[in-house]
């Protein structure tokens, strides 16, 4: 999604607030801006491209002033253009504003605007805040009468920061992160604490319905009705400033290769959380995991091993379908969202609904402090750090090494996993990408490629085509094996290359049939298993491992597949096109 933030204090605003929208450009890379107040006024620069790119043609980093504010901008309501690149100014010019979010009505408002005598130069829903505000400042004066006139109009969900030509600042929170880095002599509103973590880890996780305004020796917290709020200072793990690419290509290598390290770190911390997770299923009436992209594949695998290891039952849905279906959720059961953000919308709107139905929700969650973590009764942490490629990659096997802690103590630890153990055969993994390196070069001018997996292994099929889609854009679709002779068989010729996961378990003869049959029609064959076969014209050899663990490793090697078939194809790995991290829109 978009990211916004804001500075106040004195240093120069411009360059603080580049070096913060760089670290949040995960959120959106459509197009950039900054805008500060120097002398009374305001100067604003902006243009399509990420960060680096737009800062070196036309130095936003260069703006004078002390105050300023700037934007990330992910597309919703209008192409990618500089007119609709934020910030942006009122009419007269006197007020700018960011803005991450949908306001729904803003068609009537601009409407309204229009026949009052503004205009409008860009096609966004935004616009129509600058425009609001500069309305209500003119009939009060007053920014704190001005933000509670604008917020009692827009409808949807959105955060916004607005500058003040007479140098104030505010901003205002409606279901949309927005974080205030509380430092020594100056404030930051933030979409994420990576805004601002290289100068402060104070922050004030400001609440649903509230605002800021930052001025002269003044630093207030309303509520939407114009009361003080109350709140606190929370300090935010360092760990999260962690979010360098050090010697790696890009950020998703980098993460990628950090997974023998983190998936030690899941659920660390919050063993308790686990051992309550595990009461809370043990006496609930009914179990859903809920998630999205990603994370409601882990939920999928969840389904599986829930049901395989301890004879549980538990229904994954998808969280963006659930409101079409509040009904499934029946009273008082137990709801496990899991979210590496911790801020995607439809989790978000999912756990509304289940606390509606008087659920108990359980949150796994990498960031601890995120909207999701604060909505749960019960919060396990992923603990793998900042994740800034756009494509989850650590967050899925640590989600993974969760839930498989949470089987094995509904097993009351019956089931026992050697984590460590199995760290050191993803070691072996991670230390020879180069076959894989090779086997990309070969993805180069495919257009089509099908994963097949039968049992817990069509999950990370269907993880896996995710991965692919979105590195590489190419079609890629998971199907489970079984199902080939009902359909997918018929897509099969020489074009088109086909993954097989084959780990040597329950299902390793029945997906080798299934391999012969589609290299029988022409297709290539890239097999993924701890065993050779002669049916495999590229075999990515895996660690022979305690079969319980095949899903967590075996989607690393797609993983670097993907990352290394998208550089082949001249895609930026970390960021996908059209895409974004954290997701806070509906
Ligand atoms: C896939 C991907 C997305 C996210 C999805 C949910 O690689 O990154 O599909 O998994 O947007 O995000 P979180 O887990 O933050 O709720």
């Amino acid at each position: 999604m978009c990211s916004i933030i804001g500075y106040y204090g004195k240093e120069f605003a411009a360059p603080i607030i580049v070096k913060g929208l760089k670290r949040m450009e995960y959120r959106g890379y459509d197009s950039v801006g900054v805008a500060t107040e120097s002398e009374n006024q305001i100067e604003l620069k902006k243009g399509i491209g990420k960060v680096n790119e737009v800062n070196s043609k036309i130095q936003l980093d260069s703006l004078p002033g002390k105050i300023g504010i700037g934007h990330t901008r992910w597309a919703t309501h209008g192409k990618v253009t500089d007119f609709n690149a934020h910030p942006h100014p009122s009419n007269s010019g006197k007020i700018a504003i960011v803005h991450n979010g949908i306001i729904e009505n803003f068609e009537e408002l601009k409407k309204q605007l229009e026949e009052e005598g503004y205009r409008f130069k860009s096609e966004t829903d935004s616009e129509i805040i600058a425009n609001l505000l500069q309305k209500y400042f003119e009939e009060t004066n007053d920014v704190k009468e001005t933000i509670l006139k604008t917020v009692s109009v827009i409808k949807g969900h959105y955060a916004f920061v607005a500058m003040f030509e007479n140098g104030q600042l505010a901003a205002a929170r409606f279901h949309e992160p927005l974080i205030v880095g509380v430092g020594q002599d100056d404030f930051f509103l933030s979409s994420d604490v990576l805004g601002f973590i290289e100068f402060t880890d104070d922050a004030i996780y400001l609440e649903n319905g509230n605002f800021v305004i930052l001025e002269e020796n003044k630093f207030q917290i309303l509520d939407f009705q114009g009361e003080h709020a109350k709140y606190g200072i929370t300090k935010v793990s360092k760990e999260f400033g962690d979010a360098y690419k050090g010697d790696y290509a890009h950020y998703t290598l980098k993460e990628i290769y950090e997974q023998h390290e983190t998936i030690l770190k899941a659920g660390e911390k919050t063993q308790e959380a686990i051992e309550k997770t595990a009461d809370y299923i043990k006496h609930a009436k009914n179990i859903y995991i809920t998630g999205s992209g990603t994370s409601y594949n882990s939920a999928l695998i969840a389904k599986q091993i829930f049901s395989k290891y301890v004879k549980i039952k538990a229904e994954p849905i998808m969280s963006s379908e659930l409101q079409f279906a509040p009904d499934s959720i029946e009273e008082n059961s137990i709801i496990i969202a899991m979210s590496q953000s911790g801020e995607s919308a439809d989790v978000l709107e999912a756990v509304k609904i289940g606390k509606q139905a008087n659920c108990k929700i359980i949150a796994i969650v990498n960031l601890m402090t995120s909207s999701l973590a604060r909505e749960a009764d019960v919060v396990i942490g992923m603990n793998c750090g900042p994740e800034i490629g756009v494509a989850a990659t650590k967050s899925f096997t640590s989600q993974l090494v969760i839930l498989y802690k949470i089987v094995q103590k509904l097993s009351d630890d019956k089931i026992t996993i050697n984590f460590e153990k199995f760290a050191e055969s993803i070691v072996k993994i991670l230390e020879n990408p180069k076959n894989i390196q090779q086997i990309a070069t070969k993805l180069k001018d495919v257009s089509d490629v099908y994963i097949l997996g039968r049992g817990i292994n069509y999950p990370i099929a269907i993880e896996a085509a995710l991965k692919l889609k979105e590195l590489t854009y190419m079609h890629a679709e998971g199907i489970p094996g079984g199902e080939l002779k009902h359909g997918p068989l018929a897509l099969m010729d020489s074009n088109v290359f086909v993954i097989i996961f084959n780990p040597n378990d329950s299902t390793y003869a029945d997906t080798l049939t299934s391999a012969r049959e589609i290299k029988a029609r022409g297709a290539k064959i890239i097999g993924i298993s701890d065993i050779e076969s002669d049916v495999y014209d590229y075999w990515i050899e895996m660690p022979k491992i305690d079969q319980v663990l095949y899903p967590i490793s075996e989607i690393i090697p797609i993983q670097f597949l993907a990352y290394y078939a998208a550089l082949e194809k001249d895609a930026d790995p970390d960021y996908p096109r059209n895409l974004a991290k954290s997701v806070t829109v509906k």
